[in-house]
């Protein structure tokens, strides 16, 4: 019986310490095995690195600095009892990709391997995600290896319809990195507004980023409300480099999207003959879809385009340049004789036809020049829209899209996600329903975003490998300020974060849950003002 007694004890004892030390770490890990004991930061006698990881070391060194007052010296000689150890090994590559780590805890000491600089930066996320739970007192024992489900992580931030500035946008970009999320999907122009500098066109920015009023009230796209307040901003180039710069020490890319040939309205509002009928406008106060869109017939509007696009390689690194594509009505080209007369000239039968034309010719454009076209899935010439009065009636498009073009895909069903990968496409998967942070917590709350599959379940397994990713995105038509948009953005962030990273069989809502408690003081600490659980949680709490 005693001996029984103290079976059972032991039997306590260990399950005691297995739940203490469960890792909190978002996006979960794809492979953790907790050992016994833990290792004492307190104790920790400094940073170990090797050549190439060294900017990855002082990171550590930072953040343990100055968030757990620890001070480490980062120039500890390897092996040495009680370091953290900071390995590149390109070998590692077989094994863990561009993305992935390798982190062993003991007792006596703590290392991350990985191929690449990321890897090690994902590792150290790692470390400091687990060390949370304990106030930086302990890392568990423990070896994880891990590396991410896509390659694509993205959050999208819409800055055309409200404006939020540098120090917002380079506090996202930490939590991003914090999330381990690789893409900055930066929406920079839309009708409401032209954000982003442009030293051949410099009306952009001093006529189109600037509006008179903004939309308000409860009726929300048919609001006849309004603020009365004038609205402005725009990044100088080299505030946007400032930022790509700051996004890359976090291996985030930045990849900026530049909407054409509609969302134009700031644009012809800045040079009235890019649009169809040279006609003056403003920057419109509403939202929605139905304002003027380019001449894209035009040579003089087909050379602005590029023109920009030259200044946006300038500054942007990434291989990828978005060129918007959504929502495009016609109604200005089926009014304009010179469009028509371009259609019949060039054997061109429908306006969707032509934006594929069009957008062909931007794809070539951005391959001469060594990059690689990105826009929303209207750009296949898939008439997406049957619930817009206007667009209903539109017919598919019989041009072909361009090859090498990614497919961001956001509405429609998963036919046309077959169709896309059918014919060789890459795919972002953005549905709307699922990713839009737009949307308030009680038609998305946190479970349903987290349950989120990029990869539909009745896509046929042969085009899985074609969905390269996910985006998250942050539309900020009624979202006018630094609070009201933190509301949406977190903590689904963390949910969509753990989307793109970690395979299905390893994700667990429970389990998510607990591990966003410590992060979400985190963000307190930092002034974040995220949707508390009973908000983001909303449809739960009422079924
Ligand atoms: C979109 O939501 N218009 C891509």
């Amino acid at each position: 019986m005693k001996k029984l007694l103290y079976l059972i004890l032991l039997v306590c004892i260990a399950a005691f310490e297995a739940g203490a030390q469960e890792l909190n770490i978002i996006p979960r890990p794809n492979k953790i095995e907790l050992a016994k004991g833990q290792f004492a930061l307190g104790a920790a006698k400094g940073i170990h690195y090797t050549s190439g990881a060294e900017k990855e070391a002082a990171n550590l060194e930072k953040a343990l600095q100055e968030k757990y007052n620890l001070s480490l010296q980062t120039n500890a000689g390897k092996g040495k009892k009680n370091t953290i150890s900071l390995e590149l090994d390109k070998k590692l590559s077989k094994d863990l990709g561009k993305e992935g780590y390798r982190l062993t805890a003991t007792p006596t000491q703590v290392t991350i391997k990985a191929a690449t600089e990321a890897g090690i930066h994902y590792g150290v996320q790692s470390l400091l995600q687990a060390i949370y739970t304990s106030e930086g007192k302990f890392m568990p024992a423990v070896t994880i290896e891990d590396k991410p489900r896509f390659e694509w992580r993205a959050f999208m931030l819409d800055e055309a319809r409200h404006f939020k500035g540098k120090e917002e946008v380079k506090l996202l970009l930490d939590e991003m990195a914090r999330l381990k999320m690789n893409t900055f999907h930066w929406h920079l122009v839309d009708d409401q507004g032209w954000r982003i500098e442009i030293k051949k066109y410099p009306k952009l920015t001093e006529v189109g980023s600037k509006r008179k009023s903004t939309a308000i009230g409860e009726k929300k796209w048919n609001s006849n409300k309004q603020s009365g307040e004038p609205h402005s901003g725009f990044y100088t180039q080299e505030e946007i480099k400032e930022i790509v710069a700051y996004a890359a020490e976090r291996h985030i890319n930045v990849v900026p999207e530049i909407e054409m040939p509609g969302h134009a309205s700031a644009a012809i509002a800045a040079y009235p003959w890019l649009g169809t009928d040279n006609q003056n406008i403003e920057v419109p106060v509403k939202f929605g879809r139905f304002y003027d869109i380019y001449d894209v017939t035009s040579p003089r509007v087909q050379e602005f385009l590029q023109d920009v696009l030259q200044e946006v390689f300038a500054l942007f690194p990434s291989k990828v340049i978005h060129i918007g594509g959504d929502e495009v009505g016609y109604e200005a080209w089926e009014k304009s004789e010179k469009v028509n007369a371009y259609m019949k000239e060039h054997g061109i039968k429908t306006y969707a036809d032509l934006q594929v034309h069009f957008t062909n010719n931007i794809s070539k454009y951005i391959e001469q020049n060594g990059r690689r076209m990105m826009g929303w899935n209207e750009i296949m010439g898939i008439n997406i829209h049957h619930d817009f009065e206007e667009k209903k009636a539109d017919a598919n498009a019989e041009t072909e899209l361009a090859k090498n073009v990614v497919v961001h895909f956001w509405k429609g069903d998963v036919e046309l996600i077959t169709q896309a990968a059918s014919k060789g496409y890459q795919l972002v998967n953005s549905l709307h329903s699922m990713t839009y942070l737009d949307y308030n917590y009680s038609s998305i709350p946190l479970q349903k975003a987290y349950s989120f599959d990029p990869v539909p379940q009745e896509l046929a397994k042969e085009y899985h490998q074609n969905i390269i990713g996910t985006g998250s995105q942050m539309w900020s038509e009624w979202i006018p300020t630094r609070g009201e948009m933190h509301y949406q953005v977190f903590p689904r962030l963390a949910a969509y974060a753990e989307v793109g990273w970690t395979q299905p069989q390893n994700k667990n809502y429970e389990q998510f849950r607990q591990a966003l408690l410590p992060l979400l003081k985190v963000w307190e600490a930092r002034g974040i003002h995220f949707a508390p659980l009973s908000d983001a949680e909303e449809q739960k709490k009422n079924q």
